[in-house]
């Protein structure tokens, strides 16, 4: 029988991330985006936003939808022109209700009636019929954009699958739904990336801001690219890094990937992302009850997705002497009960070692876009991050700063990991003001 401490040595090998291999998730991430830059085959997307900077001096009242796979939320905007912005107004709408009432995440949804539930959010929120708003809209998925306020869904991730979207104009589905409520004072400018939006958002005040990047339910990574090659100018790049597919998997990474909805694609967001991180714990932790490190019989063990990244951090902010809340967890939803002390600070230190594992995978690709807009880090760099993971979670932020300074050495002090509070939601707002001013 193999002991706890054992196991848990052996996995704490096998989810280490050394400075080694940050080193070269650093060069290989340079080559995939050189690749994806030029056309060549990547596992790094990098498309097009057609949005630059912000001047900060963009200003409106705009209204903003945020729809990123959890919930929708819709948000009134102003932005004062001097660097300020200010929510009016904000809702949260889960897509899938807890009650079971409605599920727009699933294959026997239509993306029209997506649009259609967003659109019905959007007239709750105007405050006067008969003014003009223009929409921001960011749109958190992969997309295919053909100008700032055109784009195309190429696939799902983060485990959707709502039918009829993928392949689909979003802003021409957005667009009809907005029709077919009556709502034609509300004028679609922009649709953006989480990520974009992040970026925009802290850039409106800070300067130095060039990369921005979600580290949520999802994970993914923009980053100002200052020649692009379609316009020789600066454009924000949404390189779509959660499919990065040059890190090296272990068994679980395997596991969990074989058995998602879509096995192959996203395999960096399948190692960081908040979606997965309980995934990972329940795979490892089902390990250690096949080959009896822990004596614990539990059923609901077995169900996947049973543990989800809010109850990692639960599990990681206690600081109880007996572990309850670890104990609490696991009995709610594993109805796994009687877990010894031991076995308590193992679940906690196995859920310690995912959640730094995708803090340092995520802060070796940022090392790898700063090395390859600024080589000599001659500069400093502030990257914007927005998301629960990095809001939330005990440890994360700390994690990434630790894990920068472990890769850049030195060199890190040129380097500010920020909030970008609310980043996503306030970047669409941005985006349509830039778009809407300079008509
Ligand atoms: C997924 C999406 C990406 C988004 C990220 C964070 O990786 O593909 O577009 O930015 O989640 O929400």
């Amino acid at each position: 029988m193999n002991t706890i401490c054992s196991s848990l040595a052996d996995i704490e090998t096998r989810l280490a991330v050394p400075v080694s291999l940050m080193q070269d998730i650093i060069t290989t991430f340079q080559v995939e985006m050189s690749n994806g830059l030029s056309g060549k085959p990547s596992s790094l997307k990098m498309l097009p936003s057609f949005m630059g900077i912000p001047t900060g001096r963009e200003q409106g009242t705009i209204v903003a939808v945020d729809f990123g796979g959890t919930n929708v939320r819709v948000l009134l905007i102003e932005l004062t022109g001097n660097g300020q912005t200010h929510i009016i107004d904000k809702r949260v709408f889960p897509l899938k209700d807890n009650e079971g009432r409605y599920n727009y995440t699933t294959a026997s949804v239509s993306g029209m009636q997506l649009f259609e539930f967003i659109a019905g959010k959007i007239a709750e929120i105007i405050p006067a019929a008969d003014k003009i708003y223009p929409l921001g809209h960011t749109f958190s998925f992969p997309c295919r954009q053909y100008g700032v306020n055109s784009a195309e869904l190429i696939s799902w991730t983060k485990e959707l699958k709502t039918m009829g979207t993928e392949g689909k104009n979003v802003e021409v589905l957005l667009q009809s739904a907005l029709e077919r409520k009556g709502l034609d004072q509300v004028y679609p400018q922009a649709i953006i990336n989480d990520t974009t939006g992040t970026l925009l958002t802290y850039s409106y005040t800070d300067k130095a801001t060039d990369i921005g990047a979600i580290c949520g339910t999802g994970h993914n990574s923009c980053y100002l690219e200052p020649n692009h090659p379609l316009t020789n100018r600066p454009m924000i790049v949404n390189m779509e890094s959660g499919n990065f597919n040059q890190v090296p998997q272990t068994d679980y990474d395997v596991y969990l990937d074989i058995n998602s909805e879509k096995p192959g694609a996203q395999r960096l967001e399948k190692m960081t992302a908040g979606q997965y991180l309980g995934e990972i714990v329940r795979i490892i932790v089902s390990g250690l009850l096949a080959n009896n490190s822990m004596a614990i019989k539990a059923d609901a063990l077995y169900i996947p997705y049973s543990l989800r990244a809010e109850d990692i951090s639960t599990m990681l902010a206690d600081h109880t002497a007996n572990l309850n809340e670890v104990a609490n967890v696991v009995e709610s939803c594993w109805r796994m009960s009687g877990l010894k002390i031991e076995e308590r600070k193992a679940l906690k230190t196995i859920a310690a070692f995912v959640t730094v594992r995708s803090a340092r995978l995520v802060a070796a690709t940022w090392a790898g876009v700063l090395y390859k807009i600024d080589p000599d880090l001659s500069r400093h760099h502030t990257i914007a991050v927005d998301g629960s993971l990095y809001e939330k979670m005990p440890g994360y932020a700390e994690a990434l700063v630790q894990a920068m300074q472990d890769v850049l050495g030195v060199a890190s002090k040129q380097v500010t990991i920020r909030l970008s509070k609310d980043g996503s939601g306030i970047g669409a707002a941005i985006a349509a003001a830039t778009v809407y001013g300079s008509r």
